[in-house]
């Protein structure tokens, strides 16, 4: 199987959540008990996608670097780099040329939290795609905020537009992308949109028109949410805050996935884990480590 590589696009300048973003990055916030940027992180954790490339603003990539480090402590690869002004998504493939090299790719926005119990069983179909790019379809009320697609019987995209005033369809198209490693090429040919943005929506539509544009639909037993909003920032850590009371087991935790996939030993999550022992992550982490593993 082709390698597959991943980049997280935590840039941008959030004006949407002044003025908690006037000084941090949008992607640091807490959603309820971790940073943002753990939620689409341990998609790709979930998806098998161990070499991350992180892309954030000049401001904010030594956050990330303290936070995230090089990745060994989770028996992953990270890497960074700066995307000096916010030109849209689409741009991440052009700044992610070299790292990228001769593999497949996915990207995740960096605000962007899934959760759900298919989602392993469809990431892991996207992942098996490697001739053709995969996107993800979720039915929302209103869509006109986002990108929007059309789907046939096959699955396949018969339209898709950015944020249109008459959307064709109520399918939203969540921030996750699986694309083949010609997106490099074509983002180097995407042009700005009316507002100034290489949009990732441009690199769907070639797709679509060569026939190679998939959309998984994400069901109504799975939730998305992008965090871009106050309203939308505390609905979501009122979720994850539910239904880990609830369940008493962590939504989206990397050291719990890293664990579970054995990239990290018992004695490498109860290091970890004594870290945080104060907190109910850190003592959930060091459970974890005592305890015989669940499903
Ligand atoms: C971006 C994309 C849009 C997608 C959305 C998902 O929108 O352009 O197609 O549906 O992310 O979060 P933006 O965050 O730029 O409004």
């Amino acid at each position: 199987m082709k390698n597959r590589k991943g980049i997280i696009l935590a840039g941008g300048s959030a004006t949407r959540l002044y003025p908690l973003t006037l000084a941090i990055s949008k992607q640091i916030m807490p959603v309820y008990d971790k940073p943002m940027i753990y939620y689409p992180l341990s998609v790709f954790m979930e998806a098998n996608i161990r070499e991350i490339l992180i892309i954030s603003t000049p401001r904010d990539i030594l956050v990330f670097k303290e936070l995230l480090g090089d990745g060994q402590k989770w028996g992953m690869k990270f890497s960074y780099k700066v995307q000096q002004e916010p030109k849209g998504l689409a741009e991440a493939f052009i700044l992610g040329e070299e790292f990228i090299g001769n593999d497949n790719v996915a990207m995740i926005l960096g605000d962007n939290m899934f959760y759900g119990n298919n989602l392993c069983k469809i990431l892991k179909r996207a992942n098996l795609r490697e001739e053709e790019a995969t996107i993800f379809g979720y039915y929302v009320k209103d869509p006109k905020a986002y990108g929007v697609v059309e789907i046939d019987k096959e699955g396949n995209a018969v339209s898709i537009e950015e944020k249109p005033e008459n959307p064709k369809s109520h399918y939203a198209v969540p921030g996750l992308y699986f694309y083949t490693n010609e997106v490099v090429e074509i983002a180097k040919r995407v042009k700005p949109s009316k507002r100034n943005e290489l949009e990732i929506t441009s690199i769907n539509e070639e797709y679509m028109k060569q026939g190679k544009l998939k959309v998984e639909k994400l069901g109504r037993a799975m939730t998305w949410f992008d965090t871009g909003t106050h309203d939308s920032l505390l609905a979501t850590a009122s979720f994850v805050q539910t239904i880990e009371k609830r369940q008493g087991m962590q939504i989206c935790c990397p050291e719990e996935i890293a664990y579970k996939k054995e990239w990290i030993t018992k004695e490498e999550l109860s290091n970890l884990a004594d870290r945080f022992i104060k907190t109910d992550y850190g003592k959930y982490l060091k459970e974890l480590s005592e305890n015989e593993l669940s499903d």
